[in-house]
């Protein structure tokens, strides 16, 4: 009798040991099977190991895709900073600078090679603006996190103002600032104004859009400002999708 009703008990926990294993399985497998939906593909949780830069270069909607498109940028956001105003917002931003915050993976880009970007894309010696845009707003400024990078970006302008010597970089180092967010109608302001590409990758909301990955770089390729052989790749991957008439693009 006793040992009956050890056997059943045993025959219990078996039960039971299996179905934690199923569980488990299930666990398992249906994270999987949402992370193979497009939406959770694209959002980037918060990752510690990823770091952050700041960068004011002009307009702070072409700042953010001349950033968006390289490997190793996960996120973009444009925002305000460099000046000493509480919450500013677009109409009224006081003394700071449209800026882009850059959230990139350093294994896989640098802080010089952003450094390298940022000269590269815009004319550091204009003064009081940028291109077409006048004004304090559009003033060129590294902001900096740390000795080291202070040190490097000040390597960089040195570099930047050797190359020439008929005029002055205006470029500003800043170690102390706060970087304020913008409105949401300036996020991924080149891709919104794309009705195509917003389709493409799903009509996404636009929480949606500041936290996915996928959204930053097309935020570049929309202004095409993504280096040539990016470029050349997402054309490629999307004429696939066009002409299969599979209409969502997932990643890239
Ligand atoms: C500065 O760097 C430190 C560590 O590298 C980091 O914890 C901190 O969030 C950074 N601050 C900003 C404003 O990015
Ligand atoms: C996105 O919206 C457009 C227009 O509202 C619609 O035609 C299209 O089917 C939508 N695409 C997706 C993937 O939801």
């Amino acid at each position: 009798m006793a040992s009956a009703q050890s056997n059943v008990r045993h025959g219990n926990c078996l039960l039971l040991l299996m179905l934690v294993v199923a569980q488990r399985a299930l666990c398992i497998r249906i994270p999987n099977q949402i992370s193979d939906s497009a939406r959770h593909q694209q959002i980037i949780h918060h990752q510690p190991s990823l770091r952050t830069a700041v960068f004011a270069l002009g307009s702070f909607w072409r700042s953010e895709a001349v950033f968006g498109c390289l490997k190793g940028v996960v996120r973009t956001t444009v925002g305000y900073a460099g000046g000493s105003k509480n919450n500013p917002v677009y109409r009224s931003l006081g003394d700071h600078a449209e800026s882009v915050q850059v959230e990139y993976d350093p294994r896989l880009i640098s802080f010089r090679q952003l450094l390298d970007v940022f000269w590269s894309s815009h004319d550091s010696r204009q003064v009081f603006g940028q291109g077409p845009d006048v004004g304090n707003q559009y003033r060129s400024i590294i902001f900096t996190n740390g000795t080291e990078e202070t040190r490097l970006a000040a390597l960089s302008k040195e570099r930047e103002q050797a190359r020439s010597k008929v005029s002055i970089v205006t470029t500003q180092i800043q170690s102390h600032w706060t970087f304020y967010p913008a409105e949401p109608e300036h996020q991924k302001f080149e891709l919104k104004q794309n009705q195509f590409l917003l389709q493409l990758i799903g009509n996404l909301s636009e929480e949606e859009l500041e936290a996915s990955s996928l959204a930053t770089t097309l935020n570049g390729y929309a202004a095409e400002l993504c280096p040539p052989e990016i470029q050349k790749h997402i054309d490629a991957k999307i004429n696939d999708i066009v002409k299969r008439g599979w209409p969502m693009l997932r990643d890239i």
